[in-house]
This record gives structure tokens, sequence and C-alpha cells, in this order.
């Protein structure tokens, strides 16, 4: 694994794009697990500027996003679709039959959540996943759990992501109870993984994932088994890792 620290969360953003730069530039017809949340914000914000100069095409890119919120519509503004539209698709040129995100309003989620990872087994799967990661070690919405649940699939919403994700919402009671998420297999199954990490409230989970025991009660700590893994975080998010192999931007 290589751990990229960098000074801030403009850093941070900047470094992660290039590695998607990279992938896009290397592979014009990839295919890119996206992520959604406030993390990604600014890398998304940096692509579209390299975008914008012509230093990068997303023509050819195909896209599977990580998760979606259930009984949200792609036009509702806290939903996972309409975010990808806002931070990133509509600001390129990715053709919108290209770009997949899992459908919340399905009225059968198990035939959704099938219908899922039949999409990314047709696109051959994924070449580089970006991942942001909860505070209690979430990756898309696998919740600690006492099992890894391998494909697609929807699931109820912990306390604690329901406590980080109020934020976006006008109050508690309106962020949705359940998701719809690609799970552990999709996830460890692409080529490369680019985690993304930014403030202190992501240090402690950042450890455990990292440094601590492989646990469906943390996730992401299932990374440590992946055989490309890139961790770009800033100062505050990384201060809990070992300096011995962090690279320093
Ligand atoms: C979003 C997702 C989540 C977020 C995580 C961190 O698609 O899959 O796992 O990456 O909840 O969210 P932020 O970046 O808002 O702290």
């Amino acid at each position: 694994m290589r751990i990229y620290e960098c000074a801030d969360y403009r850093a941070m953003s900047r470094q992660a794009a290039n590695i998607i730069s990279a992938q896009v530039i290397m592979k014009p017809e990839c295919v890119l697990g996206l992520a959604t949340g406030s993390t990604p914000i600014g890398v998304y914000d940096q692509l579209v500027e390299w975008y914008k100069k012509k230093d990068l095409s997303f023509l050819r890119v195909r896209s599977v996003n990580l998760d979606e919120y259930r009984g949200l519509s792609s036009t509702h503004e806290q939903s996972y679709r309409y975010f990808m539209q806002t931070h990133l698709f509509d600001r390129v040129d990715i053709q919108p039959e290209n770009t997949h995100v899992p459908n919340g309003l399905a009225a059968d989620p198990d035939a959704e959540c099938a219908r899922y990872d039949q999409v990314i087994q047709d696109l051959g799967g994924i070449d580089l996943q970006l991942l942001g990661m909860g505070r209690n070690g979430h990756i898309g919405f696998n919740e600690p759990s006492d099992v890894f649940v391998m494909g697609t699939h929807l699931v109820n919403l912990t306390e604690s992501t329901i406590e980080a994700n109020k934020r976006f919402f006008a109050s508690e009671a309106d962020v949705p109870r359940q998701a719809l998420t690609m799970g552990i297999m999709h996830i460890m199954q692409a080529k490369k993984i680019l985690v993304v990490v930014s403030g202190e409230d992501k240090a402690e989970a950042v450890a455990k994932a990292f440094t601590g025991p492989v646990t469906p009660q943390v996730p992401a700590s299932i990374l440590q088994i992946h055989p490309d893994v890139v961790l770009v975080g800033d100062k505050a998010a990384l201060v809990h890792l070992d300096r011995k192999g962090v690279i320093e931007l």
C-alpha cells in the first residue's frame, strides 16, 4: 500500500485527482468506481478544472457509483445521482449512458441489486475505485457487521452514519434509513483502489482500518489485503499512522 500525506484538503484533492487523471489518460475507456460524500468534492472540482483546460477528457470513460439512498429520486438534491450530476457528470464530457448509480426508487431492491451487479460484470469490473471512509470504517455503505457482504445489497444505515450524514438534510428525521450499496467483492475486485481521507474525525477510523485486524466490524480493514491500494490523506486524518512508509507531499 502507498500512503501520501498531503499538507491540507486542497493538496489531498489534487493528488487524488492526479491519480484518477493518470488512469484516464493511460486507459481512456476505463471503468471508474466513484464515491460521493464531502471528501471527494475537491477531487471532482480539480478534475473539472483540468477538463476545462483540455488536459483531460471523460468521453470514453464508464463509471459505476458505490451507492444510493433508498427512496430518493435522481432529482432529489441529496441523492447520490444528483450529487454526481452536479459535482462531475454535468461539468465534463462523460456520456450519460456510461454513468451508473443504483436506482434508489426501484420497487424491488433485490432485483435492482442483482441488476447492478450485472452492470459491473458487463463492464468487465472496475479499473480504479475511489473510496471515502466513514467514521465507523464503512466503505460505500458497507456498515460494520459480523460478515462482509459480497454483492450489491440493501443495507440499514447505522446510527453513526445517520448522525454523520444529517448535516446534508433539513433534520435527522429526513435522512433515509436504508441504502443500496456495492458489496465488498466488487470493491475488492477493482484493479486499483484510491482512498481519500481528510480531517481529524477520520483519524481513528484510518488507524483502525489500516493498522488494526481485518474484520467486518471495520469494513475498510479488508483493504489491507488488496494488492494495489493508494491512501491519500491530509495530515490530520493520517496522524495515528506510523510515519515509516508515508510519502509526504
Ligand atoms: C459515499 C460513500 C461513503 C462515504 C463516507 C465518507 O458514496 O460511499 O462511504 O465515502 O460516508 O463520507 P464523507 O466524505 O462525507 O466523510
